[in-house]
């Protein structure tokens, strides 16, 4: 996976990160590593503003919650340069600043509903503005805007490395809490789904850096096939031993005892630990609630959503039919068939073994727990 960039085209970040290379971020715009077409071709899309960061987002080109709120945070970061580049004038209203990173605030926050590491890094990055500004009465100078332009590239890029650091403490929390055997896997949680490494998929990726024996089942992850497609494609760079197994293979296989463990990512935890994932995740945990097997969520903080006390308040994205109707654009189905396609479903806390977290394994009971452990500092 080359990205051949010109010579003179400065790269902002990554300096190194991992073999995977989710996004370069260089003085052109973001390039991204178009998901939807791996594993078959490895090719990036350059995002120079912010409907091509959103569209991206929204299209499934990048997705993945800590890797959609990075995404923001850079796209927050482009977009306002890209206005203060354009301003002609030596100072500006500040009521016409604060309409512009409304705008872009309102774009991005627009982009898909479920992740809350989306509407978590929107905020931090406007948060900045708004309090950078309170510095001005009427009018900014431009001077004093591109020194905030300069500021919000740095907050994405803190973002984005907090986010790496996370998930390697998550990895390093959760080694021990896997045990040997087969780890079924949901959806795609590793360096393509964050900023580098991975949750669910860190944890598995630690584990086998440990020498545990394992193997890891793969679902496939339907219709948008994250599973067969992206997590088997990092697991085959990292030379993990998997296998990919329809979405409804899982039962069978937790009865005649291949299954020692399950461990997923998360798109929003509420307060009582009620969680938002892939649809399919709610399946995986009854079944697994029921052959007595641990089933783990790992996620950092910016995935926990402390204003809301359960499940019932996270909104669920519905996509397209035709995601569903239609497998690499071949239509699957009988003409005028029509689909119900949700994207996430509900997990109720009281079938999560335990959350591993960057700031610790977070058990039962969750009402308690999880406000002890992630505190709300925004
Ligand atoms: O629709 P997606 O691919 O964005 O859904 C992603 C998931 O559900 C992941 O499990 C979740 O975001 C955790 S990613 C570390």
């Amino acid at each position: 996976m080359i990205l051949n960039l010109p010579k003179e085209e400065k790269i902002k970040a990554p300096a190194q990160v991992d073999i995977i290379k989710t996004w370069i971020w260089t003085e052109k715009g973001l390039y991204l590593l178009d998901q939807r077409k791996l594993p078959l071709e490895e090719k990036y899309i350059l995002c120079d503003n912010i409907y091509k960061i959103r569209n991206a987002i929204r299209d499934l080109v990048v997705r993945g919650a800590p890797a959609i709120g990075i995404c923001a945070a850079i796209g927050f970061a482009i977009e306002f340069k890209n206005y203060v580049s354009n301003i002609k004038k030596e100072e500006i209203l500040k009521n016409k600043i604060e309409e512009e990173i409304g705008k872009i605030s309102n774009l991005l926050a627009t982009a898909r509903p479920t992740a809350v590491n989306l509407f978590w890094a929107i905020s931090k990055m406007r948060k900045l503005c708004l309090d950078f500004l309170e510095n001005f009465k009427r009018k900014v100078p431009k001077k004093s805007l591109l020194e905030l332009a300069e500021i919000l590239e740095r907050e994405a890029l803190i973002i984005w490395e907090e986010d790496i650091k996370a998930n390697l403490k998550m990895a390093e929390f959760g080694k021990g809490l896997l045990p040997e055997g087969g780890i079924l896997t949901h959806c795609n949680t590793g360096a393509l789904a964050t900023g580098g490494y991975g949750t669910a998929l860190g944890v598995i990726r630690k584990t086998s850096e440990n020498k545990k024996k394992i193997l890891v089942f793969v679902d496939e992850t339907r219709p948008f096939l994250q599973g067969a497609r992206l997590t088997a494609w990092e697991l085959s760079k990292l030379k993990i031993p998997y296998k990919i197994i329809t979405d409804n293979s899982a039962g069978f296989l937790m009865k005649r005892g291949e299954i020692s463990a399950v461990v997923v990512g998360a798109d929003r935890i509420a307060k009582n630990g009620d969680t938002a994932n892939k649809i399919g995740t709610y399946s995986l945990a009854v079944l697994a609630h029921y052959h007595k097997i641990p089933f783990f969520i790992a996620a950092p903080s910016s995935t926990f959503d402390l204003q809301i006390e359960s499940g019932e308040e996270i909104p669920i994205e519905e996509r397209s039919p035709t995601e569903v109707l239609t497998c690499f654009k071949s239509k699957i189905a009988p003409p005028k068939s029509q689909a119900y396609n949700l994207a996430f479903d509900i997990t109720p806390g009281d079938l999560i073994t335990a959350f591993i977290t960057e700031k610790g394994i977070i058990l039962p009971p969750y009402k308690e727990n999880i406000l002890k452990t992630i505190k709300n500092e925004d």
